[in-house]
């Protein structure tokens, strides 16, 4: 028997120490090192076999298209790149909640109804729980094989007998354990040993495996960092709790592009699909009101128009409020400098909140033009063209920069009957459909600041001959 020593691993990253430390010093996060068992007998091993030499190839051999499994969910679907490739394994992680059983009990439910074998294994629920949410989600006829299992040896040798599975869920890789590997479940030895042993009966059997992962931030159990490395795609599934939209994005895909996201609604029945994002952004709009620009923005390589929020009131404290919700607080720093140094306003003395609609989270510097309108129509209290979109990227010396994709901005603009477009004056209108669009082509943040100003004085104008 190999004597076994224990070493310190980090539950988030999986980076390995000699002692306990209270940080982790690769990643950064706190209370996530674990004393864990390391057999260390392979490497000390005497009876080694010499190794047998095996044939090398050419690049130019036959490539074998992968065969492709189709779901039927289209947003899971489109983020795959076209379906699951048979004997590949992919991780979708997410936080606790967020929807990821909901999601492959579905798509487990759409291709078994397609014929086939698949299988889904809970290792968190009861099967009695899996079936009352396929009762409430009306999947109960779809021939879908379940059990309730955490022994990874055991799933390994059922899933090998009888027909090969074409899909097969693990729910979730954190509550997977083997016989085999020296420490508890859910530490990053277990969670990766088991992922090998997954991975390799799918190679082997040619079945597509998707592991669930949750993500937690405490280092309880094992993030799926520590397999994203040995799996052929990663996936998240992100949401706030609090709205109703998720996305899905590929952020490793071996065959496929990682720029797709898939959107979907959760409803009382389930996930639902949702082919137009932008509507279900842009519902619930109040376009009247002062401070709300419509931002032309991009997701992965798909367009998304949502709406930017902005209230600046006068503060009453010595230091004013900045908040925001869903952007960057630093880039919201940097573009009230710019429009306190390029615009000629004064915003010292003004609490400032901005918030993107809908509890999405936007990254893109594209929204600069948006987040800045919408500044500028709160302060001057003058509602912004219902019908316009905007995008560009603002510069330390206040001039709009040209951004990536304007023709898809535009075209899904005017699809969503938005009848211009607010952006650099480079934009250019690539694609059909957009010839319906006026484009206003704005240069600097001076003459934003100006355009809108103006706007503002003709309806006080108005407003006073009407009272008067
Ligand atoms: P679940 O798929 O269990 O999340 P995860 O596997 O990522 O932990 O989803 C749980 C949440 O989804 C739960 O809070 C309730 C909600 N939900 C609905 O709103 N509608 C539904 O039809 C279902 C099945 C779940
Ligand atoms: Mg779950």
């Amino acid at each position: 028997m190999a004597k076994s020593k224990t070493l310190f691993v980090c539950q988030n990253c999986g980076a390995i120490t000699q002692r306990w430390q209270g940080k982790c010093e690769s990643c950064g996060e706190w209370n996530t090192i674990v004393e864990e068992a390391v057999a260390a007998g392979i490497a000390a091993s005497r009876n080694r076999s010499a190794g047998r030499a095996f044939p090398l190839e050419g690049l130019t051999g036959v490539a074998r298209p992968e065969a492709r499994i189709i779901t039927g969910l289209g947003e899971l679907d489109r983020v795959t790149g076209g379906g699951f490739v048979a004997g590949s394994v992919a991780l979708i992680g997410g936080e606790p909640g967020i929807g990821k059983s909901t999601l492959l009990i579905q798509a487990c439910a759409s291709l078994a109804r397609q014929g086939g074998r698949v299988v889904y294994i809970s290792g968190e629920e009861s099967t009695s729980q899996v079936r009352l949410r396929a009762a409430r989600l009306g999947l109960s006829d779809a021939p879908v094989e379940l059990a309730a299992q955490t022994g990874v040896d055991d799933i390994v040798a059922t899933l090998g007998s009888g027909d090969r599975p074409r899909l097969v869920v693990i729910d979730s890789i954190q509550t997977m354990w083997s016989d085999a590997i020296e420490s508890t479940p859910g530490t990053v030895s277990q969670v990766r040993g088991s992922a090998q042993a997954l991975i390799r009966f799918a190679k082997a059997s040619g079945a597509a495996i998707i592991l669930v992962g949750h993500v937690t931030k405490d280092g309880q159990i094992a993030g799926p960092r520590v397999v994203e490395h040995m799996v052929d795609a990663v996936m998240s599934f992100e949401g706030e709790g609090a709205h109703a939209f998720r996305i899905l994005r590929a952020s490793k895909n071996r065959f496929g592009a990682t720029d797709e996201i898939g959107v979907f609604e959760m409803t009382g029945a389930g996930l639902s699909e949702v082919a137009n994002p932008s509507a279900l952004f842009l519902a619930g709009r109040d376009g009247a009101s002062p401070g709300a620009a419509v931002f032309a923005g991009i997701e992965g390589a798909r367009p998304l128009l949502v709406e930017i929020q902005a209230l600046v009131a006068p503060t009453t404290l010595g230091t004013p409020r900045r908040a925001v919700v869903g952007w960057d607080s630093s880039r919201l720093a940097m573009i009230l400098a710019v429009l306190e140094a390029h615009g000629g306003l004064k915003l010292g003395q003004y609490d400032i909140y901005l918030n993107v609609a809908g509890g999405l989270k936007i990254a893109e510097p594209a929204a600069d033009l948006a987040a800045a309108a919408a500044l500028v129509s709160s302060l001057v209290g003058v509602s912004l063209p219902h019908d316009a979109v905007y995008f560009g990227e603002i510069g330390l010396s206040g001039a709009i920069r040209p951004v990536a994709h304007a023709g898809l901005r535009l075209k899904e603009a005017a699809k969503l009957g938005f009848t211009r477009a607010v952006a650099p004056a480079s934009a250019d209108r690539q694609g059909a459909g957009t010839a319906k669009l006026t484009m206003s082509p704005v240069s600097s943040v001076a003459s934003l600041v100006a355009e809108i100003a103006a706007a503002g004085i003709a309806v006080n104008k108005d407003r006073n001959r009407v009272t008067k």
